[in-house]
């Protein structure tokens, strides 16, 4: 009933709505509307009540994320139908572990407001901004053998990817895993598994999505971005934040049949992955464990590595590493 008047206030696009409509449109008593409103607010929502004119939604955006919020939206089977919701966490990637190595089901989803001690690639922190951003982490259990499981790196780039694409931007991934809105990153991957040497026991994926954003510190500033920062760009001051709960849940439907499809048709992964990349073709930098290459980005293999050949012709096969698109 909460959330049918949140989506209610929501949709009237800021104007007032009365707690007779509402009443009438829910079969409720208009006092049981006004305790829901109470409990909305109570959980964070900006709800401002006006004698003889009702209920208005100031901004909601920031208000907490939670179960009952995505799932007027979630489409999925199994992704984030059971998820568990912490105002702050350490990093939701360690929450996911702890409840994976309890026997956490596939599909389970950690997300937290704030992050403590977040986790980026390569030993690196990731912050985040509360009420502002998503930090999710999925615990995947493929029947895959532990060579694959950068398959699932591939397919949640093109997850946000495909979200990004929906939501009007034109956005490109760098391999493996930076979507990017112009050259700038609005999100962050991180893959952490556990598996014996034949097969994977579960594969985390972590997700760190630059949603609402207003500002990065320099030198981020420089390579991030979020989705309203380059909304504003494109639309001007008059941008309204977006409800994270649509975007997590659009996350979550898009990233659901890439994880099937990780399992069972992974050359269509390949190919989309492929016509999304933003790497292939081009003149790049590359440093990872191997050292510094440069040569030209040719392909993705089978298992998500890069092929990179250098100028004397040697080509690499490259599973990691940071990616500088030369020229750029
Ligand atoms: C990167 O370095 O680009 C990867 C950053 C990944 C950040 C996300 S936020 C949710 C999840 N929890 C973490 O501690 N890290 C990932």
């Amino acid at each position: 009933m909460r959330e049918r008047i949140r989506m209610m206030l929501q949709q009237s696009g800021g104007a007032f709505v009365s707690g007779e409509q509402i009443s009438k449109a829910l079969g409720v008593s208009r006092a049981a509307v006004w305790k829901h409103v109470q409990a909305l607010r109570e959980a964070g929502a900006q709800i401002e009540a006006v004698t003889r004119k009702g209920y208005r939604l100031v901004d909601d955006t920031r208000a907490p994320l939670s179960g009952a919020r995505i799932a007027p939206y979630l489409a999925t089977r199994a992704l984030g139908r059971n998820a568990v919701f912490l105002k702050s966490a350490p990093s939701t990637n360690q929450v996911a572990r702890e409840l994976a190595a309890k026997g956490a089901a596939h599909g389970m989803s950690v997300l937290a407001e704030e992050q403590t001690a977040g986790r980026g690639r390569r030993g690196r922190a990731w912050s985040n901004s509360p009420g502002q951003d998503i930090c999710l982490s999925a615990i995947l259990r493929p029947r895959l053998e532990a060579q694959h499981a950068a398959r699932f790196t591939l397919a949640t780039a093109l997850g946000v990817y495909q979200v990004a694409a929906k939501l009007g931007f034109l956005p490109s991934i760098k391999w493996p895993n930076d979507v990017l809105l112009g050259n700038k990153k609005i999100c962050g991957i991180l893959l952490e598994m556990d598996c014996t040497v034949e097969e994977i026991s579960f594969i985390v994926v972590g997700v760190g999505l630059n949603v609402n954003n207003h500002s990065f510190p320099a030198p981020l500033c420089d390579t991030a971005t979020s989705l309203f920062l380059e909304a504003q760009r494109i639309n001007g001051e008059d941008q309204k934040p977006f409800e994270r709960a649509q975007v997590l849940s659009s996350l979550l439907n898009a990233l659901e049949p890439l994880y099937d499809a990780c399992e069972e048709d992974y050359p269509s992964i390949q190919k989309s992955y492929t016509a999304a990349c933003s790497t292939l073709g081009r003149q790049i930098t590359l440093t990872g464990a191997q050292g510094v290459l440069h040569g030209v980005a040719e392909g993705i293999d089978e298992i998500g590595r890069l092929l990179l050949r250098e100028r004397n012709g040697v080509l690499h096969t490259v599973s990691a590493g940071d990616v500088t698109l030369r020229g750029s």
